[in-house]
């Protein structure tokens, strides 16, 4: 009778479980690049928006309700992640080379940040040609908050991103929330309502600034301006 050393069938053991182990994780790898474990958008809704409140960056803060922002004229809004990120900084400073055209067409260019940490605000500043609101309620994030954390990481179109904003200079650091997604929003003047909303799928995740420009050409001006 042919007997199997113990030693060899443990080895064995050992063998199969590795290679199950190595195979569970790459079916989560694979899996994690897929859309399946993104958060599902809800969208928000103009009203929603609206109903903010948002807050000064200035000192003396003063709290309005967002739809003051485009009531008259429409805008382009981003919702930054965080303004330390360098990816935000590059989507910032993309969104801002529209600004000419913005101008043109009368529309403001604005953003929104969660927190206001340090100089974290100012820090940003450069890379955005509007002017920048707290959002603390973090609305602009909403209705459902859609995070991403270590699955960000193991995305390869992340990792692209960062090797893009990486070779185009930018930098950022670490400070402040980062794992509540951002976007961007064209909104409508009066009752006209979004236009367009991007929302981050993974971290750099850029709006289509052609498709933004184009969402802007369509807002319409008030009478009263
Ligand atoms: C960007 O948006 C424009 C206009 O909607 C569209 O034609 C173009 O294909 C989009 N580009 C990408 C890379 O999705």
């Amino acid at each position: 009778m042919w007997i199997v050393p113990e030693s060899e069938i443990f080895t064995m053991g050992l063998w199969s479980i590795s290679i199950g182990a190595l195979g569970a994780a790459v079916a989560g790898i694979l899996l994690a690049n897929t859309e399946y474990f993104l958060a599902k958008t809800e969208k928000a809704s103009a009203e929603y928006l609206g109903d903010a409140d948002l807050k000064t960056i200035a000192d003396e803060s003063r709290t309005f309700k967002a739809k003051e922002l485009w009531e008259k004229n429409g805008a382009v809004i981003m919702a930054v992640r965080r303004p330390g990120c360098f990816l935000c900084r590059e989507e910032a400073a993309g969104l801002s080379s529209l600004k000419p055209e913005l101008d043109q067409l009368g529309i403001p260019l604005y953003a929104v940040v969660k927190e206001k940490i340090g100089t974290e605000v100012e820090d940003f500043q450069p890379y955005f040609k509007g002017e920048i609101f707290l959002d603390d309620k973090k609305r602009f994030y909403g209705p459902e908050k859609r995070k991403m954390m270590f699955l960000g990481m193991i995305r390869l179109g992340v990792w692209q991103n960062f090797r893009r904003a990486w070779k185009a200079g930018f930098e950022g650091n670490l400070e402040g929330e980062g794992f509540i997604l951002g976007g961007v929003f064209v909104i409508g003047s009066g009752n006209q309502g979004i236009l367009l909303e991007h929302r981050e799928k993974e971290f750099g995740d850029k709006a289509n600034l052609t498709a933004v420009l184009e969402a802007a050409k369509k807002i319409k001006h008030s009478e009263s301006h």
